[in-house]
């Protein structure tokens, strides 16, 4: 390979070396890209761009949406419905799917996205993202509906996220481990940045909103009490923790150099499976934590298995370094 590889060259290789893409996904996943380009140069804008505030509007989820919120889930409807290669999107911004107009050709695919996670952080200039998660649209569907998006995170072909950060990066995993591109503003063009991406096994720091731990069930709490209790304790080392409340910048860390992030069910709402959605942003995530050998369950089963019942489901998450999700799953097994 040359000494700079380009998103393009990256993703030819895994179609044409190793024959492990259709031509279809590689370019479906260009147009996603291509997409989260134009969110992080709307968002690079900030007041400037008239980008920032609430839109005055509440998604199906019952969340006020940010003017953000809109615009990156327009800007991903209208740089993907033409292309071709898609027969619907799902977002967390829309009530229900969108299936591909009349005039334009339909493809096999099925994409999902959160088309701006970490809202809350929107205006005061913390990193933010996208993520997005591609299925096939089952055989023999003629009119795609928002039943044929309820499949397993098994069944993701490809899955990844841009993160508008210091700098704006996307991160893939098409099932051959995962990726780091970066974004160079002078040229427009994505840079793989680093290649079988790893997040050690272990790690001495976790990522929990802890504002919430009267609210926690007991296995959470015992697991964070442990980790609190630092190298007196029984884990006998001392944890780190932080949380950026973007899904996409705390995973984006335990990528890169490993730990624990967990939103877990709790007290507040004992009927809801926890708050984060799983077609949007557990699936997505827990494929990519997954390919770089990390693991991520809902406490009780592999995310990835869970058979969705709803398109805006929710789900517990503990994700990341294997041996602390082995362990926080395990103190599950009792029940909570
Ligand atoms: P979104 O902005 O897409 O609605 O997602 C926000 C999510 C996730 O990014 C983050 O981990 C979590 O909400 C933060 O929740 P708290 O504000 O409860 O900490
Ligand atoms: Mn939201
Ligand atoms: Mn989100
Ligand atoms: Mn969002």
């Amino acid at each position: 390979m040359a000494s700079k590889v380009s998103l393009t060259q990256y993703l030819v290789e895994k179609q044409r070396e190793k024959g492990l893409i259709p031509a279809e996904l590689r370019l479906l996943l260009e147009v996603v890209a291509r997409a989260c380009k134009r969110i992080g140069i709307a968002v690079s804008k900030g007041a400037l761009g008239g980008v920032l505030g609430d839109a005055g509007t509440d998604n199906v989820q019952g969340e006020s949406q940010k003017k953000l919120d809109v615009i990156a889930n327009e800007t991903l409807l209208e740089a993907n419905e033409w292309g071709g290669n898609l027969a619907a999107m799902a977002s967390e911004e829309m009530d229900h799917s969108y299936t591909i107009p009349h005039r334009y050709p339909k493809g096999e695919f099925l994409l999902l996205f959160d088309p701006l996670d970490g809202s809350s952080n929107i205006d005061v200039n913390v990193s933010i993202g996208t993520i997005f998660s591609v299925l096939r649209l089952p055989e023999g569907v003629l009119a795609p509906t928002d039943d044929h998006f309820l499949q397993p995170g098994t069944k993701q072909v490809a899955a990844g996220y841009a993160i508008y950060g210091p700098c704006t990066m996307l991160v893939l995993t098409v099932g051959d481990g995962v990726a780091a591109f970066t974004l160079d503003r002078e040229t427009g063009s994505w840079t793989l940045t680093e290649d079988q991406i790893r997040i050690p096994g272990q790690t001495k720091e976790f990522a929990i909103n802890a504002s919430n731990q009267r609210h926690w069930y007991p296995p959470v709490k015992r697991y964070v009490d442990e980790l609190l209790a630092g190298r007196d304790g029984p884990r006998g080392k001392d944890f780190n923790m932080r949380w950026v409340a973007s899904m996409v910048a705390d995973v984006h860390r335990i990528l890169t150099r490993g730990g624990i992030f967990m939103y877990p069910r709790d007290r507040r709402e004992p009927d809801k499976p926890g708050k984060l959605r799983l077609m949007y942003e557990a699936n997505p995530m827990s494929f990519l934590v997954e390919q770089a050998g990390g693991a991520a369950t809902n406490g009780l089963q592999r995310i990835m298995e869970i058979r969705p019942s709803k398109l805006h489901e929710r789900v517990a998450v503990f994700l990341g370094s294997r041996e602390e999700v082995e362990r926080v799953t395990s103190y599950h097994q009792d029940g909570d």
